[in-house]
């Protein structure tokens, strides 16, 4: 198996009624990680599940996933699905829901069973597998959504919008079921809003857009272009020291008696002769720190929605510091 267990090229759909939702998708998604895939609302992104999962028909759409065409119904069976707004049968218990879908995989009843406990388990449900659908609360029916999507011990699992009405806890502890996914080696496609939570856990990201992908790539990769560093610094320095800073294109303010400086830079290394001066003038060193877009920032960036993260170089300084160095 390669490296890209879904690698989609040119999908488009137009609905009937005249609706775009697609205008030529081009997506690869590796295997083996947590894979995001955001978007403002109607860009296209449950269209494109769809279109994967045969539940919707393209106009067109080349490529593969897990090695088959796309579309290749068979492959299905490796393949598991909470779909966005997932309703299931109120009378089923949780329980029955999960097995009903282990069951379709080819187990026998004895090993669905097993199987039903496990998962309700793991979604932390086993407390309430036996009542019945419609008495669960929003969070309660997506947990039971995100077991039954794993029922079939998919090797890619699509998960839209699983995070819908869960809890924060509910959400940690999917956050959790995710990552076990990935430490065995499956994929995760979730399509979510929450940035915060998708930039916990993805390895990679898409941002759609109008039926687009705008950019695609690990959240390292797309924030890389965003990176500098902030030296904190306490003592004054020397006009000389002040000026060779400016040269070096460090952007210097004070404030409470501190120095704030930032420099866009890709790599550490430019800076250390920069410390060894202010060392050298008996500057006090408090901090110093890697700061690069947050995912949030780059999502507003890249869909053209009020230009938060728009300027780079002079903007206010970045909400998510990726890495800290104290010195
Ligand atoms: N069955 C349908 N018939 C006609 N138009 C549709 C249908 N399903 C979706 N659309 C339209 O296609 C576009 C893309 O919809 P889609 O549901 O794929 O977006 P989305 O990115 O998942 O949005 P959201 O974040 O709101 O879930 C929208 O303009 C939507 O109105
Ligand atoms: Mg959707």
């Amino acid at each position: 198996m390669s490296d890209v267990v879904i690698d989609i090229a040119d999908a488009r759909k137009r609905y009937r009624g005249g609706v775009e939702a697609l205008r030529g998708v081009s997506l690869q998604v590796p295997k083996g990680g947590i894979f995001g895939l955001l978007g403002p609302n109607g860009a296209g992104k449950s269209t494109l599940v769809k279109i994967l999962m045969s539940i919707v028909h393209p106009n067109h759409c080349a490529g593969t996933m897990l090695g088959a065409p796309i579309g290749h119904k068979p492959t299905l069976a490796q393949v598991g699905y909470l779909p966005e707004h997932a309703r299931f049968p109120e009378y089923l218990r949780g329980g029955e829901v999960i097995r009903y879908v282990a069951g379709l995989s080819g187990i026998s009843r004895a090993e669905a069973c097993v199987k039903t406990e496990q998962l309700l388990e793991m979604v932390g449900m086993q407390d309430w597998g036996k009542q019945k659908m419609g008495t669960y609360s929003k969070g309660m029916k997506q947990r039971i959504g995100l077991a039954q999507a794993l029922a079939n011990d998919p090797e890619i699992v699509f998960l839209d919008e699983p995070t819908d009405g869960v809890d924060p806890k509910g959400r940690l502890e999917m956050r959790h079921v995710l990552m076990r996914m990935r430490e065995e080696g499956r994929t995760v496609f979730i399509n979510s809003h929450l940035l915060g939570e998708l930039e916990m856990i993805c390895d990679s990201v898409a941002i759609m857009d109008k039926g687009e992908i705008v950019q695609q790539g690990t959240i390292a990769q797309l924030t890389e272009k965003s990176r500098r560093y902030e030296l904190i610094t306490r003592g004054s320095m020397s006009e000389g020291l002040v000026q060779r800073l400016k040269e070096k294109g460090f952007q210097i303010r004070h404030e409470m008696g501190q120095d704030f400086m930032i420099v866009y830079e890709s790599d550490p290394e430019p800076i250390q002769p920069i410390l060894d001066a202010l060392r050298g003038e008996g500057v006090t060193i408090v901090e110093l720190r890697e700061l690069r877009q947050s995912l949030e920032e780059l999502f507003m960036e890249s869909v053209g929605a009020g230009g938060v993260g728009g300027s780079r170089k002079g903007s206010t300084p970045p909400s998510l510091p990726r890495k800290e160095a104290i010195k």
